[in-house]
């Protein structure tokens, strides 16, 4: 019997892309194949997100599009899912009569008995319950089979911050985490598959554990460190409220945690910051900045901003533009503040309008866009060590021939900054680079990536922080 066929459509964060898989594997179990091809499809899973407005447009306007497929294909199952899906419960199937399951964020586990009975009974089926279970099944823990170098592992699920603008603590419910030995078996069966780079991701990493006194995220860190053949430690999102000397210091201390933080402030102002209660100030986050960049010279820092929030005007928009000049972020997230029902922010006074939304979000972007080409071409002449994730975009799509001599390869440096490098002969002749730490002299920065070419393909252990005796 032919394998029945599975597309997914993955919308928004890591954690949809991490709980995509978990999808997959799940549905694996019960006869589905993934495909790449929407037509061959029998179950198209769409797995969406809320947390801003652009985000859900996308997800109904791609569920359109789906419904008018099933007109000529009438034993199409078609599931959303995800934070949309969390939300909107039984009103999607009212509205879309071509849909035949919506499953919440903490279904995931019950998907495969959700489709057998779609299967047989030809019934539609809403399951949007939250039933808190973090863990994923052990049965599954050793599966997860990956051809690629790096992999995201979440590690805890829901937040409990309610920060004014956000949705994601009604959707994705309380903060739960996963016990310490479930996750460190998870990274283990990934670095026997050949993954040697892992995401840890969370809302808020920096409290994991507290609630259910489990260890703290620093202690979790250094057990992943342990993991024999793991080269690489990332994780994301911290929050700068609970950001501690523990972790900082683990910046320098944890030798496979790479030099970057992503640390989201969302406004400079602190009449801002407290009508997002955010629960921290503008001077509180410089100082852990400050303490960051004492610890770890070399550490990369990114955010997030939000533009427009209610109440918004000139000088606190100022106060953050000044701050972004301030911190000299490596990169920056902005986005358009968007009424999210029911964040509570959607109730507050003096929403910003939209073309002034838009010219601050530009006015931003312009700003961080020169921060980061300077910082970028700073990088020009030193040496870094890159994880080579493959070869570049420009060599799979085949259009590289007479530029250069020899391939082009692709990875990341410890400060998460893409690199995009050649391979002289003089050093090897077609080596297969592909999940290989590999020195690279930086020749040319741009907005968004750095260029280069190999010069050393034998790392050290200390190598692995991009720093050895190269220029960081
Ligand atoms: N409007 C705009 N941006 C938002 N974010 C979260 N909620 C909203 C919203 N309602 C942004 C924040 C967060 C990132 C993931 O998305 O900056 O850090
Ligand atoms: Fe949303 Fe704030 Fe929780 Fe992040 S910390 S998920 S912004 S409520």
């Amino acid at each position: 019997m032919n394998p029945k066929r599975l597309y997914l459509h993955t919308i928004g964060c890591q954690m949809n892309v991490y709980d995509s898989e978990q999808i997959a594997m799940q549905l694996a179990a019960i006869g589905y194949e993934q495909t790449a091809t929407l037509d061959d499809a029998d179950l198209i899973i769409v797995n969406t997100c809320t947390v801003r407005a652009k985000a859900e447009q996308k997800a109904f306007s791609f569920m359109g599009r789906l419904a008018k497929m099933k007109r000529h294909k009438k034993r199409l199952i078609i599931g959303v899912g995800g934070c949309v899906a969390q939300q909107e419960g039984q009103r999607i199937l009212d509205r879309m009569p071509a849909i035949d399951l919506v499953f919440g964020t903490q279904a995931i586990d019950r998907i495969p008995h959700l489709i057998q009975q779609i299967e047989t009974r030809h019934c539609r089926i809403v399951d949007v319950d939250m039933v808190e279970t973090p863990d994923i099944p052990d049965s599954l823990v050793g599966r997860r089979k990956s051809s690629q170098v790096s992999k995201f592992v979440t590690i805890m699920r829901g937040c409990d911050n309610f920060c004014a603008y956000c949705v994601v603590p009604f959707v994705r419910g309380r903060e739960t985490s996963r016990q310490p030995e479930s996750i460190v078996r998870e990274i283990k069966a990934l670095v026997d598959n050949g993954v040697k780079e892992v995401t840890l991701l969370g809302q808020n990493v920096n409290s994991y554990g507290k609630n259910q006194n489990l260890c703290s995220f620093a202690e979790l860190l250094a057990m992943i460190n342990e993991i024999e053949g793991l080269l690489r430690i990332r994780f994301t999102t911290s929050h700068p409220k609970d950001l501690g000397t523990d972790l900082i210091t683990g910046f320098r201390d944890i030798t496979k945690l790479c030099s970057h933080i992503h640390l989201p402030v969302q406004s400079g102002s602190n009449r801002i910051l407290k009508r997002m209660n955010r629960n921290y100030t503008r001077e509180q986050y410089l100082d852990k900045v400050a303490e960051l960049r004492d610890t770890c010279p070399q550490i990369a820092i990114t955010s997030d901003i939000i533009v427009g929030f209610p109440g918004e005007n000139e000088t606190d928009f100022d106060q953050t533009l000044q701050l972004v000049e301030a911190v000299e972020f490596d990169g920056l997230f902005a986005f358009q503040y968007s009424d999210r029902p029911p964040a509570p922010a959607v109730k507050l006074p003096d929403k910003t309008s939209a073309s002034i939304i838009s010219d601050r979000l530009q006015e931003i972007l312009a700003v961080q866009d020169q921060l980061t080409r300077s910082k970028n071409q700073q990088l020009v002449g030193s040496t870094q060590w890159v994880l080579t994730d493959g070869f570049s975009k420009k060599e799979a799509a085949g259009n590289s021939a007479g530029s250069h001599p020899s391939l082009q390869w692709t990875g990341r440096t410890s400060t998460n900054k893409i690199v995009n490098f050649y391979v002289e002969a003089s050093i090897a002749n077609n080596p297969n680079l592909t999940g290989k730490m590999v020195g690279v002299h930086i020749d040319k920065g741009y907005s968004h990536s750095l260029s280069g070419r190999a010069v050393n393909l034998e790392p050290s252990l200390r190598g692995l922080k991009g720093v050895e005796n190269y220029a960081a």
